[in-house]
């Protein structure tokens, strides 16, 4: 904030949740950029009404809130944020992988509540992480740092991506990946191709004894095919940073299955992680204001 008034005059929204789009439409008209957050609705209708508008910068490496083409087609810039978050959601998605496999959870329940009265050799029996085979759905920079961490647990990797990466993985089709994968980790962008992507055809095509993380966007998953595919066994496990509708409410099918994992979109939430994020989309902001090069513009 400090930074950003040195350059511009600044109206901040003062409340601790997202701005009401009402407001957002009405303070947008006059504005030459914006600072939002992955929960600001950036669309065609309110891009119409900026009239002077030249930069959207989110806090946030993925712009699915934002209307990217209308955006270029309006000479809008759009900054985003990242490599500052990579190895943050990087480690949440293996913790989740490791926590939710290994039943973390449901032992710490399990002691909470007094159950635990004696070791016994099948109590709590969980799915093996090391030496399994992951699979990875997008290998950009946070599949990439998933592909590394795997490594460490002599996973075998298989990936999808629309093109190969060099990476020590193995490129297939989805099918393959998920009728072959211990452990499926999805770490796409959230985009028409990938919306709905894990639905119930492709969680049957996975192993009963198979895990699903969602580290990226909720709708690339299908809530309630997830439930049922939980409920009937045809994958074991699953643990969710993301989830659709977000948040997802408490009274939700999936929130209380006990072999369903789910956080609040903290992939990122080290205080680190949030203080570079919130400098890159500050130093978005600046240059575009200045008319000098983004250090990263996403388009
Ligand atoms: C992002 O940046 O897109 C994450 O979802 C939040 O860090």
């Amino acid at each position: 904030m400090q930074r950003i008034e040195q350059v511009a005059d600044v109206w901040l929204w003062p409340h601790d949740r997202a701005i009401d789009h009402a407001v957002l439409e009405q303070r947008i008209a006059d504005a030459d950029g914006i600072y939002c957050m992955l929960t600001d609705r950036i669309d065609r209708p309110l891009l119409e009404t900026a009239h002077n508008l030249r930069v959207v910068s989110t806090m946030a490496v993925g712009v699915d809130n934002i209307d990217v083409a209308t955006c270029a087609a309006l000479g809008i810039l759009v900054g985003h944020t990242p490599d500052v978050l990579t190895d943050s959601t990087a480690d949440l998605a293996f913790a989740l992988l490791m926590a939710v496999s290994r039943r973390i959870p449901e032992g710490i329940e399990y002691v909470r509540s007094g159950a635990w009265r004696r070791w016994e050799p099948e109590a709590l029996l969980g799915l093996d992480v090391s030496g399994t085979t992951l699979g990875i759905i997008g290998m950009g920079r946070i599949g990439t740092a998933l592909n590394t961490r795997a490594a460490a647990f002599d996973m075998r990797v298989l990936y999808t991506a629309r093109s190969d990466h060099r990476v020590d993985a193995q490129r297939v089709e989805l099918r393959d990946l998920l009728a072959e994968a211990d452990h499926v980790v999805v770490a796409a962008p959230l985009s028409e191709d990938t919306r709905g992507l894990i639905d119930r055809s492709a969680l049957r095509l996975m192993k009963p004894s198979a895990s699903l993380i969602n580290i990226a966007r909720g709708p690339i998953v299908d809530t309630d095919a997830l439930a049922d595919a939980l409920r009937s066994g045809d994958i074991r496990c699953a643990a969710l940073d993301v989830t659709d509708p977000e948040p997802i409410p408490p009274d939700h099918a999936l929130v209380g299955m006990p072999n369903c994992l789910i956080v609040p979109h903290i992939g990122s939430a080290t205080r680190r992680t949030r203080i570079a994020m919130a400098d890159v989309a500050a130093d978005n902001l600046i240059a575009a204001l200045r008319d000098e090069p983004m250090p990263a513009r996403y388009a």
